[in-house]
């Protein structure tokens, strides 16, 4: 089955493709998706390549009073870890997940596997991430991939529902913005591009 029989209307896809951009997480706003708009998305999420067939990845998604409440953890935290910074700081880290209606941690299970590598199980991982950002724009959301310093801290992943074992690929802020997107300079992807052949 060829591409052109896939979507039946390719200018669209490919307008949408050349002008998408992220929105900041630092300005959006309710209301966010549905339940049943969060399950699409997912669904379209997870139709990434993905080497074994392994699904080395997983979802925890924080709405409503759920995101002050694991602020709470990611403020004793950097409290912790920064007994230097006031309570401004520990203000701004406590409402990290309140700048959004949704954050989606996009976790890697990635593990030890005889034939695929933890890379590229990773790699998938990346995947779902864009494509969730991709699924959101799509469903009219704005949407924004970050990380933080809450992806490298063991207590925070801990407070956010990961195991040991687990990393976070992504969290992925979705709402909406009232201001226009502004756009940034892209790389040139022909000065990226070495052309061996025709
Ligand atoms: C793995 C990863 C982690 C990121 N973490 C952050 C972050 O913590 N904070 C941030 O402001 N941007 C972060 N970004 C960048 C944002 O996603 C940025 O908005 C994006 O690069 C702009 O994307 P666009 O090409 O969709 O407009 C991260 C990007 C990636 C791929």
């Amino acid at each position: 089955m060829g591409a052109m029989t896939q979507f039946n209307d390719t200018s669209s896809l490919l307008a949408f493709l050349r002008s998408r951009k992220s929105a900041s997480a630092k300005a959006m706003t309710g209301p966010g998706p549905s339940a049943t708009q969060l399950d699409e998305m997912l669904a379209l999420a997870v139709r990434v390549p993905d080497h074994g067939k392994l699904a080395p990845w997983r979802f925890v998604s924080f709405e409503g009073g759920a995101r002050a409440e694991v602020g709470k953890a990611f403020a004793a935290r950097w409290k912790v870890l920064h007994p230097e910074h006031g309570e401004e700081s520990l203000k701004f880290v406590g409402n990290l997940f309140m700048r959004a209606p949704l954050v989606v941690a996009v976790i890697s299970t990635a593990s030890e596997h005889a034939k695929i590598p933890v890379w590229e199980q990773q790699l998938s991982a990346a995947a779902v991430c864009f494509n969730l950002v991709l699924a959101a724009q799509a469903h009219g959301f704005d949407a924004q991939w970050q990380t933080d310093w809450l992806a490298y801290d063991h207590e925070a992943k801990a407070a956010m529902g990961l195991a040991p074992h687990e990393s976070i690929a992504g969290l992925i802020y979705v709402g909406r913005t009232s201001a226009a997107l502004e756009d940034r300079p892209r790389p040139d992807a022909a000065a990226l591009h070495t052309r061996w052949g025709a």
